[in-house]
C-alpha cells in the first residue's frame, strides 16, 4: 500500500518536472537585470539610431528574430557565418539575398559585450532587438523573456525546410507554424508583421502576373510597373508588403487583404474564403486585438525550443561560435 502511494508521489514528481522541463520555464523576463543592468537602453539606443538612417532596418530586424526562431529554434543560429565544418543558414534559401541586418547586430553586439562581457547572447539580442523595432514603429510593447544561449552550429537544410514561402496556401502555412507549436491565429498575427518592410520582385511575381482571382487588378498593374514580366530583370526591384504605411506598425496590412490588395500570395492567402478570414476582419474591426495577439506570438515564438542551462554558449562575436 504505502509503496503504491510512493510510487504514484513518483510518477506526479516526473510528470510535473516532464511539464515544467517542456515548455521554457527558464526564460524570464529579469534574466539579466542583475549582471546586465544596461542591456535595455545598450540595445534601444542602437536599433533606434539604426532605424533613424534607414527606416526599413526595423523591419529587417523583426524578420530576422522570425528566421532564427523557426530554425531549429532562438538559438541565434541564423547569425553564424560559413566555416569549413558547416555551411551557414545565411545562403539558404529563404534568407540569400534577402534577410539583412546582420551589421546592426554587430554593433549592439559590441556595445553589449562593452557594457557587460561575456553575459548576453546573440539570440536574447535577436528578441529585445525585434521588440524594440515594433516599438520604435508604433506597435505595441511587451517584456521580452531572456535566457536563451547560442547554438553552437547552424543547419542550412533546417532553413530551407522549417521557414515557410511565399507560395505557400493557407493549409501550409498553418501546418509550418503548428510544426513549432504556433496556432492559426497566432500564424495570422504574427503575419501582421507585413505591415512592416519590403518585398523583392522575385517574392510577389507570379501574384501579380499570373493570379487573377483575388487580386485587385489596379494594385497588380501598379506592381507590374516596377517588376517586369520576365525573371532575371528586375528581381530585386522592391516594393511595400503593406501599401498603405510601410514604415509604420498598424492594423492596414490586414485592410489591404480584404482588398485584394495582399502583396505576397502567402498573404492573400490569409483572407481567401478560409478559416483565416474571421481572424483577419477581427484585427480589422479590433485593432487592440491585432496588438495583443501579436504580443502573445511573439512571446510564443520566443519560446521555441530555446537552449537553456549549460547548453549551448554565450558568444563573443555572434558571427561565429568561440
Ligand atoms: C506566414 C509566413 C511568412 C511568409 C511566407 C513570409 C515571407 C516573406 C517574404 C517572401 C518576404 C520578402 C523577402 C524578400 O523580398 O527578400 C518577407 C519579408 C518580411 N517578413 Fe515575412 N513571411 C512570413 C511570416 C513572417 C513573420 C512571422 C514575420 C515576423 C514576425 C515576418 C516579418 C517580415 C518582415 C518584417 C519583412 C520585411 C523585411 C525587410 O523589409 O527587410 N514575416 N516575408
Amino acid at each position: 500500500m504505502a509503496s503504491s502511494k510512493n510510487n504514484t508521489m513518483v510518477f506526479l514528481f516526473l510528470l510535473v518536472t516532464l511539464l515544467i522541463g517542456s515548455s521554457s520555464a527558464q526564460l524570464s523576463t529579469n534574466f539579466y537585470s542583475k549582471s546586465c543592468p544596461k542591456l535595455y537602453q545598450t540595445i534601444k539606443s542602437t536599433v533606434q539610431s539604426a532605424i533613424n538612417k534607414e527606416t526599413r532596418m526595423g523591419a529587417s530586424l523583426l524578420r530576422l528574430f522570425f528566421h532564427d526562431c523557426f530554425v531549429n529554434g532562438c538559438d541565434g543560429s541564423l547569425l553564424l557565418d560559413d566555416t569549413s565544418s558547416f555551411t551557414g543558414e545565411k545562403r539558404a534559401a529563404p534568407n540569400v539575398n534577402s534577410v539583412r541586418g546582420f551589421e546592426v547586430i554587430d554593433n549592439i553586439k559590441s556595445a553589449v559585450e562593452k557594457a557587460c562581457p561575456g553575459i548576453v547572447s546573440c539570440a536574447d539580442i535577436l528578441a529585445v532587438t525585434a521588440r524594440d523595432s515594433v516599438v520604435i514603429l508604433g506597435g505595441p510593447n511587451w517584456n521580452v523573456k531572456l535566457g536563451r544561449r547560442d547554438a553552437r552550429t547552424a543547419s542550412q537544410g533546417a532553413a530551407n525546410s522549417s521557414i515557410p514561402a511565399p507560395t505557400f496556401n493557407l493549409n501550409r502555412l498553418i501546418s509550418s507554424f503548428s510544426a513549432v507549436g504556433l496556432s492559426t491565429k497566432d500564424m495570422v498575427a504574427l503575419s501582421g508583421a507585413h505591415t512592416i518592410g519590403q518585398a523583392r520582385c522575385t517574392t510577389f511575381r507570379a501574384r501579380i502576373y499570373n493570379e487573377t482571382n483575388n487580386i485587385d487588378s489596379t494594385f497588380a498593374r501598379t506592381r507590374q510597373n516596377s517588376c517586369p514580366r520576365n525573371s532575371g530583370s528586375g528581381d530585386n526591384n522592391l516594393a511595400p508588403l503593406d501599401l498603405q504605411t510601410p514604415s509604420k506598425f498598424d492594423n492596414n496590412y490586414f485592410k489591404n487583404l480584404v482588398n485584394k490588395k495582399g502583396l505576397l500570395h502567402s498573404d492573400q492567402q490569409l483572407f481567401n474564403g478560409g478559416s483565416a478570414d474571421s481572424i483577419v476582419r477581427s484585427y480589422i474591426n479590433n485593432p487592440s486585438s491585432f496588438n495583443s495577439d501579436f504580443v502573445t506570438a511573439m512571446i510564443k515564438m520566443g519560446d521555441i525550443r530555446p537552449l537553456t542551462g549549460s547548453n549551448g554558449e554565450i558568444r563573443k562575436n555572434c558571427r561565429r561560435r568561440n
